[in-house]
């Protein structure tokens, strides 16, 4: 039986695939998408999720929009990284696909408290919406089979020295789900820069000949330009399919377990991870902590669900397309 989840997102030019990923592959139910401020704010994110769904003919999955703004203090987006509307690169119409006029943090308890089964969130944002779920609604804990999250990292950050931008964005809202007692997996950016999308995955994509095919190869093309400029990277990691591929096949990434604290106060650390791989603290194991990818696996799998819902993906935002 596929293994029922929620993505909770920023699209975002990785959440795009993580959606496509959870959308594609049999071995997940994706009940629903809810969006969050993050990459860009919540009206651009929410629209994002309204394009990559429109262009993948994804109509059957409910889009929620969520909160707005981090638990405490002020909001940052990364449009250095993603661009003015968060999702740079293809060129998408007007979406058909709509949302749902339910705040995402209802949505959520809604389909949890609904499903016959417990459910498995997959963060791949500030964790804004879930803090919020599990504090508003604590009775949905017994409903959650395991958080799955992408965001930390076991070593250096992405937006400070020590701290990665899932995080950084909001310190409280992940340091509410850590401390949950929930089982929680971090997928953080030790793992996810492995996840590296080299010009041989954009020639995979190209090679499908569908539409949405061109519009992964169009979006990597463009996180390619910014990871090259801003971090030397050759190649962007496309973190966030990371988190999804772990519920599809936990075989695909290996975890430890370790505890992980969320530094809060710090002069130049909030939003760090603190990982204790190797127990020095006394504390209490708290997460499954990812740390290394099976690369071949988690390319297969990304390109095989694009390219099933490729095939089945009608023409409705590009009207200049010839195909079928
Ligand atoms: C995370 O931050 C966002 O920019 C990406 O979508 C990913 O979720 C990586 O630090
Ligand atoms: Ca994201």
């Amino acid at each position: 039986m596929p293994v029922p989840i929620i993505i909770d997102c920023d699209p975002g030019h990785d959440d795009a695939i993580a959606i496509l990923l959870a959308a594609g592959d049999p071995a997940v139910d994706l009940l629903a998408i809810t969006t969050v401020a993050g990459n860009q704010v919540v009206e651009k994110t929410t629209l994002n999720a309204r394009r990559i769904c429109t262009a993948a003919a994804i109509t059957d999955v409910p889009i929620a929009a969520g909160c707005a703004r981090p638990l405490v203090g002020p909001r940052y987006v990364a449009d250095d990284v993603h661009g003015e509307s968060g999702m740079d690169g293809p060129r998408f119409g007007e979406p058909t696909v709509r949302a749902v006029p339910e705040h995402a943090v209802d949505l959520m308890r809604r389909i949890l408290t609904g499903h016959p089964e417990p459910v498995t969130l997959i963060p791949t944002a500030p964790m804004t919406n879930i803090a919020l779920l599990l504090t508003r609604y604590p009775e949905v804990a017994g409903h959650i089979r395991e958080i799955v999250l992408m965001g930390g990292s076991t070593e250096r950050g992405n937006r400070t020295p020590v701290a990665e931008f899932n995080v950084y964005a909001d310190p409280e809202a992940a340091d509410i789900v850590f401390r949950s007692g929930l089982p929680v997996t971090m997928c953080g950016l030790n793992v996810t820069h492995q996840a590296l999308a080299t010009p041989d995955v954009l020639a995979r994509f190209e090679a499908l000949g569908s539409e949405l095919g061109g519009i992964c190869a169009e979006l990597m093309t463009y996180f390619a330009s910014t990871y090259r400029r801003i971090w030397g990277f050759d190649a962007p990691p496309l973190h966030d399919p990371v988190a999804v591929a772990r519920v599809i096949d936990p075989a695909i990434v290996r975890c430890a377990e370790a505890s992980v604290a969320v530094e809060l106060r710090g002069q130049y650390t909030r939003g760090a991870t603190v990982v204790d791989l190797h127990r020095y603290l006394d504390r209490p194991v708290n997460a499954q902590v990812a740390l290394s990818l099976d690369q071949e696996q988690f390319w297969d799998r990304i390109v095989t669900a694009v390219d099933t819902l490729g095939k089945r993906a009608v023409r409705t935002d590009r009207p200049w397309h010839a195909g079928p």
